[in-house]
């Protein structure tokens, strides 16, 4: 009985906000009407994407009083309006969500007047049948219930025309989805463009200069063996170098010491070498099934990116490394204590860093102001 009270004291709350906003939206239908007019007639396009924001602002309002009532979140996709004023009033009128709101707002023009009214009479009525309001709270109020059935009612419509359709995330996902797989194949692009370069470059030109020593060996063998034998010391120096440019090569593709010595050991090698005092956490990543190998590897890359830009950059003589097991994949935190600013514009690391983790779906937050501290935080999705 007393939850029935309360209940229907917070139907009546909520009503008188449905009300409430009825009267706005009678006051945006004008607002509309005269949008729609002015920026037709073009010198007012100014004012649509103000009037859009304000729209949405009292949509999400009602949003949050209908999650209130039923206890179920609405959700909403808004697309951001920014940049320049034809930008903005492009995505406002191409937004599905600012017709939806639009939709709403029509029909609360309508039933927001009717179930004001209508619980008016309700009211009304409960106050005359049952004498006085201490009478409602004494006996088991008939009326109560039909007035929170009438706020299910504005919950169930405000909700149904306010979510997004229910396709709306997947199609946000699947563009999402779309765009790192571009992004997979432009990095994967770029990968074998700078193996092939380093190969050409390294690797393949040392092998050219060591065959043509062994050239020219063997055709001084006969009558110079002293010139021959300074040739072949030659050729194995070449042989050797071509051997570091492939490992340098290798190393770039997949670093050997992962497979070695795991994540957690390869990061500590690269905390060591950093030339900085770094204090690597291991949050459950060490033993146990290890992340597939195109995660270890960014991860390794984001590490090494990280230390070698606070080494350089930052100013700071110490940093942390965290690396975590997470339900959802690996989470990665480089963390300096030094002078802050770092700029994606500023250089090619941090956006090699970000399309690395792009191409595996995750996520890249940098966050680096002016006075530091900056922290890199990285989540690879995968699955252990
Ligand atoms: N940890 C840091 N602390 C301070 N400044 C940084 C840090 N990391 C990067 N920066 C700044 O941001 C710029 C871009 O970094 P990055 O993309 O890694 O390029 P690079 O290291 O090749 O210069 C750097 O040139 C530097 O000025
Ligand atoms: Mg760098």
């Amino acid at each position: 009985m007393r939850e029935t009270v309360r209940r229907a004291g917070l139907a009546t709350g909520q009503l008188g906000v449905a009300a409430g906003l009825a009267i706005v939206s009678y006051l945006f239908v004008g607002l509309v009407l005269f949008t729609a007019v002015v920026t037709l007639l073009v010198v007012g396009a100014g004012v649509l994407p103000e009037t859009v924001l304000l729209l949405r602002r009292v949509a999400g309002f009602k949003r949050r009083r209908v999650a209130g009532w039923t206890g179920r979140a609405v959700p909403e996709a808004y697309v951001p309006l920014e940049g320049p004023l034809k930008e903005r009033v492009r995505a406002a009128v191409s937004d599905p969500a600012t017709w939806r709101d639009l939709r709403w707002l029509a029909a609360h023009f309508v039933y927001g007047w009717l179930l004001l009214y209508v619980s008016l009479i309700v009211w009304a009525v409960g106050a005359v049948v049952d004498g006085v309001w201490a009478g409602l709270l004494r006996r088991p109020p008939v009326l109560l219930p039909l007035v929170a059935r009438l706020a299910d009612l504005d919950a169930a419509w405000s909700g149904a025309l306010l979510a997004p359709p229910p396709g709306a995330e997947l199609v946000d996902r699947v563009a999402e989805l779309t765009e790192s797989r571009a992004g997979a194949v432009a990095a994967h692009g770029a990968e074998l463009r700078r193996i092939e370069r380093d190969l050409h470059d390294g690797a393949q030109a040392r092998l050219v200069a060591l065959s043509m020593r062994i050239g020219l060996a063997k055709r001084a063998y006969g009558r110079d063996p002293d010139a021959a034998a300074k040739l072949m010391d030659d050729a194995q120096d070449q042989a050797e170098e071509a051997l570091a440019e492939l490992r340098h090569v290798v190393r770039g593709i997949h670093p050997p010491i992962l497979t070695d010595r795991g994540l957690v050991g390869a990061v500590r090698a690269l905390a060591a070498s950093s030339g900085l005092a770094v204090d690597v956490r291991d949050d459950g990543v060490e033993g146990g099934s290890r992340a597939p190998a195109a995660v270890e590897a960014a991860a390794y890359f984001v590490v090494a990116e990280a230390l070698t830009n606070a080494a350089k950059h930052s100013g700071a003589d110490r940093a942390d490394v965290e690396l975590a097991r997470r339900a959802t994949g690996l989470g990665v935190v480089v963390r300096d204590a030094g002078r802050g600013g770092a700029d994606e514009r500023g250089g090619s690391g941090l956006i090699g860093m970000r399309r690395r983790v792009a191409a595996l779906d995750g996520k890249v937050e940098v966050s680096s102001p002016v006075g530091g501290p900056t922290v890199i935080e990285v989540e690879l999705p995968c699955v252990w």
